[in-house]
């Protein structure tokens, strides 16, 4: 019997390509960066599925140009570089790798969070470049983690994760969601809702971001928002980056409207060397790695795996998002 054929975007943990290769006729590309858009069409037109990260675009223009897929298994939880809606239509599943890699993205954000707060890039700066001439009462000042008010904009499986890491701070949170979570819930997380995003902005020292890509949270922080911080505050995007207006995050940072920001994703990616936002001291940017432990990135991949192997045994993946996609 034939292999299925699958094409894998980038290498990923062996364990988990040796699970796709012996159930599969799989092509790895080998390379560091994404295949281009004109190689993802030609290499999904025999395949019957796609294992892809989230800087591949699989929009319908490469559905229809590859009749045989059932199954694109995607190594990320959020899934905006995929046309969800475009393959339920063509009965192709989609999954994701949700909950293995909460703890190492509140992870990230808590350290950009502290790192942003106490300016820690800008002071490793200052020492290795022979700045440091003597101890100083108003030298290089930041602001109290402890016992500070963190507002959590999105209260999901990550935004839990942060609730969980600012209470050893003695940081009070709270959160500002579409959907308000059950006052069992609320205690055990220890949160305290706010049911406006303006009140919870001006309320916080901190602000972290954690909703997905969609149409209602594109530039979901723009200039009104930062408007609404206090010029203190410190800023924080783990989550997309279209989420913010990144304009309107330059104008804030460069005007003191806000005291810092850390983020860890752009509105395009990579972000261009000639971006306005690298010429400032008071944001850290890092490259996208919210998930880049060792053991998060393998645990992701062997998802990917099974998601994609279920997928093509025309199961339902353990992780799929659109499960109508098999119906009918
Ligand atoms: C995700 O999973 O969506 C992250 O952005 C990458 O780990």
């Amino acid at each position: 019997m034939t292999k299925p054929r699958v094409f894998v975007t980038r290498i990923m943990a062996q364990e988990a390509l040796d699970k796709i290769a012996q159930a599969t006729e799989m092509e790895v590309w080998p390379e560091e960066l994404p295949p281009p858009y004109e190689v993802l069409l030609k290499k999904a037109r025999d395949a019957e599925g796609l294992a892809t990260l989230l800087s591949d675009k699989i929009d319908a223009t490469l559905m229809d140009a590859a009749p045989k897929l059932k199954v694109v298994s995607n190594m990320a939880v959020g899934y905006d570089n995929i046309s969800v809606a475009e393959a339920t239509k063509r009965h192709v599943v989609v999954s994701n790798t949700p909950g293995v890699l909460n703890e190492t993205t509140a992870d990230l954000a808590f350290t950009l969070l502290m790192a942003a707060a106490r300016r820690v890039v800008e002071a490793a700066n200052y020492t290795s470049k022979g700045q440091w001439k003597t101890w100083g009462p108003k030298i290089l000042l930041g602001q109290d983690i402890n016992n500070a008010t963190l507002g959590i904009v999105g209260l999901g499986r990550i935004g839990i994760e942060i609730a969980k890491r600012a209470r050893g701070f003695n940081m009070k949170a709270l959160y500002y969601d579409e959907i308000r979570r059950s006052e069992e819930e609320e205690r055990q997380f220890g949160v305290e809702y706010v049911p406006e995003l303006a009140k919870l902005l001006s309320r916080a020292d901190f602000i972290s971001v954690h909703v997905p890509l969609l149409p209602q949270t594109h530039h979901l922080i723009g200039a009104a928002e930062f408007a609404s911080m206090k010029p203190t505050a410190v800023f924080i995007n783990t989550s997309r980056g279209p989420v913010v207006d990144q304009r309107a995050l330059y104008e804030a940072l460069k005007s003191g409207q806000i005291f810092a920001a850390g983020i860890d994703v752009t509105e395009v990616e990579p972000i261009s060397p000639d971006d306005p936002l690298l010429t400032l001291d008071n944001i850290i940017i890092t490259p996208h790695i919210a998930s880049a432990s060792f053991s998060t990135r393998k645990n992701m991949a062997l998802m990917v795996a099974e998601n994609l192997l279920a997928g093509l045994r025309g199961q339902t993946p353990p992780n799929c998002v659109n499960p109508e996609a098999l119906k009918g």
